[in-house]
């Protein structure tokens, strides 16, 4: 009987130092101490054993009884202590991270716009190479060999005879070449000057070039248009002035200006103190221009213009400095 009781309790303790889990750990505390458990079992077998030989055995089965469960309840804790430790931890108090959610840069944003507009106009898109040749930047453009004019544009060369864009007007001998007339375009891209580098003036700019081809085509259709679209990027108050200038591929050639947003008109830094910002340069385009697409010049005529488009950005969004828009720096750059 002794013997019994010896094998039980080695029994039990096998199971438990191997249970998994609490759930099975409590099945073998039943099986072991609940009402038909072994020990409960081995207990009621009481009567059975010869009197004098019931001490022994009663002080045998209570102490494998104490010790079994000893033994479940470290086991217990054992378990519970582990999955704690598993489990990482997890303080509710602690405030979240913000997920960096990247954004369209101010000048992408800027584009996106412009596009809207022209393209609500009719206009269509052309994108060209910033690494043109000397025949599309100027001379489709009417800037002959050696003209002064060509001083103006401040030319990056390249070795092997072409040059990096100065303006997006290079795309005008590109598109009427290829276009049949009557069409609008709108050409978005970089161009590049030897320039000083300063509030006002970067070494790379974008421009969005515009040009329509098309039957009696008239100044004021220019002025309609550059009128409408600025009103559209920058609201009902918007005031214009035009100029006249010189370009070589436009006659008349107009600057137009239009009330300094970020002075309010009342003169700053970035107006020149004149309450007004120079923001459009355009006019009609120059018959050479159209011949040496070989368009016909009695059918045909248009106009061109050229938004800067960092200063729209500018005025937008208040910027007195250029140079805000090719920073890396995104403490800058998500504010936008
Ligand atoms: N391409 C000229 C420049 O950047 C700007 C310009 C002036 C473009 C008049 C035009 C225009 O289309 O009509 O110097």
């Amino acid at each position: 009987m002794q013997e019994e009781i010896i094998n039980t309790k080695n029994q039990a303790i096998a199971q438990i130092t191997s249970a998994a889990d609490a759930k099975e750990l409590e099945e073998i505390r039943a099986s072991y101490l609940g009402r038909n458990g072994k020990f409960t079992l081995l207990v009621k077998k009481i009567k059975d054993i010869p009197p004098e030989k019931r001490k022994e055995f009663g002080m045998t089965l209570n102490e494998s009884k104490i010790a079994i469960e000893n033994l479940l309840s470290n086991k217990k804790h054992e378990l519970i202590k582990s999955l704690t430790e598993k489990r990482e931890w997890f303080d509710l108090s602690i405030p979240g991270k913000k997920p960096n959610v990247g954004q369209l840069h101010p000048l992408t944003q800027v584009l996106a716009d412009v596009k809207k507009v022209f393209n609500y106009l009719g206009y269509q898109i052309a994108n060209g190479p910033e690494i043109e040749t000397d025949y599309y930047n100027f001379e489709a453009l009417n800037f002959p060999k050696d003209h002064p004019s060509r001083d103006t544009q401040m030319t990056f060369y390249l070795e092997n005879g072409k040059i990096l864009r100065t303006q997006t007007s290079a795309m005008q001998g590109r598109v009427m070449e290829r276009m049949k007339p009557p069409f609008r375009v709108l050409a978005p891209g970089r161009n590049f000057r030897y320039e000083q580098v300063d509030a006002s003036h970067g070494f790379e700019f974008w421009q969005v070039e515009g040009f329509i081809v098309d039957k009696d085509v008239h100044l004021t259709d220019l002025f309609g248009t550059i009128d409408y679209v600025l009103k559209e990027l920058f609201g009902n108050e918007v005031k214009l002035r035009f100029a006249t200038t010189n370009f070589p591929f436009v006659e008349p050639g107009v600057d137009t200006y239009m009330n300094c947003t970020i002075c309010g008109g009342k003169g700053c830094s970035f107006c020149k103190n004149s309450g007004w910002s120079e923001i459009m340069p355009a006019g009609m385009i120059h018959p050479n221009v159209l011949k040496a697409a070989g368009i016909d010049v009695k059918k045909w005529n248009g106009f061109a213009f050229a938004i800067g488009l960092s200063r729209i950005v500018n005025l937008r969004y208040q910027i007195k400095d250029l140079r805000t828009l090719t920073t890396p720096d995104m403490r800058i750059l998500s504010q936008f």
